[in-house]
């Protein structure tokens, strides 16, 4: 596996992704990445794609933020916040100039998204459009009525495509602001035109709107958002990167 070195700016938001089929000749490597509560906290999962996922995960969040700051992949400390958020912790968080860089890591079904970006805070989802679900049941229970509405007019297939947009956007927004689901889910609704993003609108006086919200897929099968702070409207220009061509060293060492 290669150490490599990236920048970012103010304005950009990279969200680095893999597939776990496509990985799996870095998992010896990975497994040397885990620090000990790592592996134990690996061990506790009971299927081996979970395990796989976990490690893979941790694998590419440490070598991603190391290729930021800077630093050796296991110089890169993290800590959390009250709701859980991982965060960098305050030795290893430093960009350059004093600038903060912030993440947050995404898994589902096979595949895994970390979002990075310097000085906002930023939140991602990633969901398998294929996982089945009571939608309807789903969105009564999750989403606010005008959403829930949305879904009630839409054949099946648009139903099920609207409902991943509108859950991976909500967790996307409730991870950026990270309190995850501590946050109540109907202070803030989304407005689609099938399932495309139209609008996010604040319900309540605690909701900020400054924040940005881009959906993409990874492959046929995934479905993401991201949530981006943006004061005053700051631009973000959001750049997907594949993890396994920037890190995982050729058959010809290229
Ligand atoms: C933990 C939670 C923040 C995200 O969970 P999720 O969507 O199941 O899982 P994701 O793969 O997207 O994200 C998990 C990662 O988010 C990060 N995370 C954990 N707590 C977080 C928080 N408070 N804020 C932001 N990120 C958080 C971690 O890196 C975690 O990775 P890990 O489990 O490998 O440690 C939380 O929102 C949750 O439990 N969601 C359950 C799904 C649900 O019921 N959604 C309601 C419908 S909209």
């Amino acid at each position: 596996m290669l150490q490599r070195y990236h920048n970012i700016d103010a304005h950009e938001v990279h969200v680095w992704h893999l597939f776990a089929e496509q990985a799996a000749n870095a998992t010896p490597v990975m497994h040397a990445l885990l620090s000990a509560e790592e592996r134990e906290r690996m061990a506790r999962y009971r299927h081996e794609s979970d395990r796989l996922l976990y490690l893979l995960s941790r694998g590419m969040m440490r070598t991603v933020l190391a290729s930021y700051l800077g630093c050796a992949w296991d110089a890169v400390r993290y800590t959390s916040n009250a709701h859980g958020k991982p965060i960098l912790d305050g030795a290893s968080v430093a960009y350059a100039s004093g600038s903060l860089l912030h993440f947050n890591l995404t898994h589902s079904n096979g595949a895994i998204a970390l979002a990075v970006s310097l000085d906002r805070e930023v939140g991602i989802d990633i969901e398998s459009r294929h996982r089945p679900a009571e939608y309807l049941l789903l969105a009564q229970r999750f989403f606010t009525e005008s959403e829930a509405q949305h879904l009630h007019g839409l054949d099946e297939q648009q139903r099920r495509d609207a409902f991943f947009a509108i859950w991976t956007l909500k967790e996307a927004f409730v991870k950026g602001i990270g309190r995850g689901l501590s946050f109540p889910l109907d202070a803030f609704c989304f407005e689609l035109e099938l399932d495309r993003l139209v609008a996010f609108k604040p319900l309540a006086d605690f909701v900020s709107p400054d924040w940005h919200f881009q959906q993409f897929n990874l492959g046929e099968q995934h479905c993401g958002a991201i949530a981006i702070q943006s004061p005053g409207a700051l631009p973000a220009s959001i750049e997907l990167r594949e993890w396994t061509s920037a890190f995982l060293t050729s058959p010809s060492g290229a």
